[in-house]
This record gives C-alpha cells, sequence and structure tokens, in this order.
C-alpha cells in the first residue's frame, strides 16, 4: 500500500525577501503558520551559517510557535549541532554547506565524512531529534546512512528538477531505485529541492516516499497565488500521482 505523503513547507525564501530589505516583514514565522493552516504536514527551515535567510531568532520562535513538526537543516558542524540541541526540534536534516553556494548544491557524501557525521548523528538522536541526511540517489550513500544508524534519508531531486529529456528519465529511474533500496533496509525516505507543481508528479509516485520538503517554488507560487493557495495547489499536485 502506498502511504501518505507529508509535504514539508520550507519557508527560508519568505525570509530571503525580508532580509533584502533589513526590515522584520514578512514574517517567516506567519509563513509557516499561513502553510500549517493550509495543510502543510510540517515545517522547514534551513539555518545556514552565513544567516543569509532564517536567523537564530526564527528558529527560536518557530519552535515556540508551530503546533507542526519542524524540520531543521543544518550543516555538519559543532555550531549547529549545539542549536539543534538547544532547541531540540523534531527532526534535523543535514546537509552539506558551502559559503559560495546560492543553495544547497549537491548531496551530503555521508560515505566520506562517516567518522565526523558519526557522533553528530548520535548526539541528535540521544536528543531524541529524528534524524536525516540529504544524499544523492546512490546505492553508496544509502549504505553509508545505514552504517550511521540514520533513520531517514532525504533524496536530492535537484538533478530531476534541471534536466530534461532521457536525462530526467534516467534520474527519475535513479531516485526511484534508490528510495527503494532504502525502504527495504528500513530507512525512510524523503526526497526534496527543486520541486515545482509541474515536476512532482513522477516523483509523488514514488511509493516508498513518505515526504516531500519544498521551498522556492511554493513561495515563487505565493506572490501570484497567495501562500495558503500555492500549499493547497502542490497537495493537489501531490495527492493526484499518489
Ligand atoms: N530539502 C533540502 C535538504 C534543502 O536543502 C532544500 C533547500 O533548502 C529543500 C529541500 C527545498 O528546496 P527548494 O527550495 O528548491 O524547494
Amino acid at each position: 500500500m502506498t502511504e501518505f505523503l507529508r509535504l514539508g513547507v520550507n519557508i527560508d525564501h519568505v525570509a530571503t525577501v525580508r532580509n533584502a530589505r533589513g526590515v522584520g516583514y514578512p514574517d517567516p514565522v506567519r509563513a509557516a503558520l499561513v502553510a500549517a493552516e493550509a495543510g502543510a504536514d510540517g515545517i522547514t527551515a534551513h539555518l545556514r551559517e552565513d544567516r543569509r535567510h532564517i536567523t537564530d531568532d526564527d528558529i527560536a520562535r518557530l519552535v515556540a510557535e508551530l503546533t507542526i513538526p519542524l524540520n531543521l537543516e543544518m550543516a555538519a558542524t559543532e555550531e549547529m549541532l549545539a542549536i539543534a540541541l538547544r532547541h531540540r526540534p523534531h527532526a534535523a536534516c543535514i546537509v552539506p554547506e558551502k559559503r559560495e553556494e546560492r543553495t544547497t548544491e549537491g548531496g551530503l557524501d555521508a560515505a566520506g565524512m562517516h567518522n565526523h557525521l558519526a557522533p553528530m548523528v548520535s548526539a541528535l538522536q540521544d536528543a531524541g531529534i529524528r534524524v536525516s541526511l540529504f544524499v544523492e540517489p546512490a546505492a553508496r550513500q544509502i549504505d553509508a546512512a545505514l552504517r550511521l544508524g540514520a533513520p531517514v534519508i532525504e533524496l536530492h531531486t535537484g538533478a530531476y528538477a534541471e534536466m530534461t529529456g532521457d536525462a530526467r528519465t534516467a534520474e527519475l529511474q535513479r531516485l526511484i531505485d534508490a528510495a527503494a533500496l532504502a525502504a527495504k533496509n528500513g530507512i525512510e525516505v524523503h526526497a526534496g529541492h527543486g520541486l515545482t507543481v509541474d515536476n512532482v508528479a513522477p516523483i509523488a509516485a514514488i511509493p516508498q516516499l513518505r515526504e516531500l520538503n519544498i521551498g522556492h517554488s511554493l513561495i515563487a507560487d505565493a506572490i501570484f497565488l497567495g501562500l495558503g493557495d500555492a500549499v493547497r495547489a502542490m497537495r493537489a499536485a501531490m495527492d493526484v500521482a499518489r
């Protein structure tokens, strides 16, 4: 049976618009509450090392005000680990982070970073935080997630979103195979990055997926539709594919 596919709404780019002017609006916490009201199953926020969008105060307020789960995206650094342990979000997704990148480019090298990640994964799990690793759809990364004892992986759909034609079909197949392999090994599978109402259907149709995390296109659609309707349109596009 295909299980329900949760929609996690990433609100980073509400903060991007706010920070472009250094003012207090639009408030990403207000956006999170509107998204929840419109049917989001969770909220995702990435506290980047350079604080270019979400701030420490946003995280504190999200933890205080949300009634749906918060998924904190974080780099594998001691600073972010301490923040996660202080706020104890429902989930933490460990992502690669380079200061110069525009957005998260490529997945975490969970295989190559085993020794660095192992104590972080343990510390987060010991604090009751559900850990996921943001990885490319590749068997070696899934093996690495298993060895690390991560209960969840999030598959990077950025390449799928950027590709067209046969290349996209091949990348979709990699995502399908990776989801099946991970689920067979008892790992919960999420996906995200670059998803839009127009490209989400083949991803939402992957039966093992339990959650999609979607931000940029939703906030972009919200300019024209309002955030509530943008969330509802994404929910409908996911449900049709399921
Ligand atoms: N999932 C992860 C792990 C991410 O880093 C991001 C981008 O912050 C997303 C999902 C959402 O990607 P997008 O903003 O392209 O929808």
